[in-house]
């Protein structure tokens, strides 16, 4: 069940304004869900308007990509979903342009740079900070909708000790309290100016500012699976459609699903 919004979102949203374009007015707060992405698509499916905004204090089976699990514990972290209906032309590069947005949106908010992991996990340092999840709702006639999740650490409690080393969040990295309120609306805010950027064909604004954020990754080695088989190679550059180019023994291979390990 919805509940009314907690007061230091409801005051950042305000403060925002229309920055929040197609967000403004437009966000469901939850205490418990088992998934803000499951109520996001449940909601696409009855035919809730493109950005509606499902957030949520705690998620019981929040998940990420690749079947893996986002912890998720009251208040530790945003965890947010956004229904989108792109136009087709607009699809390949939605996982792009939410990384750069998230990325944006919590440097607006806090200050704090992350860098992006293809294809859009935020990380400072070694340690990583907040992840999308993009799924497509589809029908006879193709994709009708697509819910955008993120998850970002707020304090050390969003995730389990055992991933503390490879893990950090918005408070660990500054050394402060931080309002969370102001990180989602200045996210919201990016979002609905990076998706504006893919509406309107400003498809090299937004592999810009990816490559910006992705800087440290060019050039780096890495590996991946393939069928059971394990590759490597080093990381060159994304293409227009969001691959990642990587050099290896057999050339440059593109890469446009999955993930890398960085060695
Ligand atoms: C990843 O890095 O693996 C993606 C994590 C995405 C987590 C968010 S939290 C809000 C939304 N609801 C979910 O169940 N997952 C996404």
């Amino acid at each position: 069940m919805t509940t009314s919004l907690p007061d230091d979102v409801r005051d950042a949203l305000l403060r925002a304004g229309d920055r929040l374009g197609l967000f403004a007015g437009r966000l469901q707060w939850y205490q418990e869900v088992a998934s803000t992405n499951d109520v996001a698509g449940r909601l696409a499916e009855t035919g809730a308007d493109e950005g509606t905004v499902v957030a949520a204090d705690a998620q019981t089976s929040g998940r990420g990509r690749l079947g893996r699990q986002w912890s998720s514990p009251p208040g530790a972290g945003l965890y947010t979903s956004v229904i989108l209906r792109p136009a087709p032309a607009v699809l390949g590069l939605i996982t792009i342009a939410v990384g750069v947005a998230i990325a944006e949106g919590c440097q607006a908010a806090t200050g704090l740079h992350a860098t992006l992991k293809w294809p859009n996990d935020l990380y400072v340092g070694a340690r990583k900070l907040a992840g999308v999840l993009a799924e497509a709702g589809t029908s006879d006639r193709g994709i009708r909708h697509v819910i955008v999740g993120f998850g970002i650490n707020l304090v050390p409690a969003a995730y389990p000790a055992e991933v503390a080393a490879r893990a950090t969040s918005i408070e660990v990295e500054l050394g402060r309290v931080v309002d969370r309120g102001l990180v989602l609306a200045e996210c919201l805010a990016a979002l609905s100016s990076r998706y504006g950027d893919l509406c309107e064909r400003r498809t090299e604004h937004v592999l810009a500012a990816w490559r910006r954020r992705a800087a440290e990754t060019f050039g780096r080695s890495v590996e991946w699976d393939v069928s059971g088989a394990v590759r490597r190679g080093v990381v060159d550059d994304i293409d227009g459609e969001g691959a990642l180019l990587v050099r290896s023994a057999r050339g440059t291979e593109r890469l446009i699903a999955g993930e890398v390990r960085w060695l």
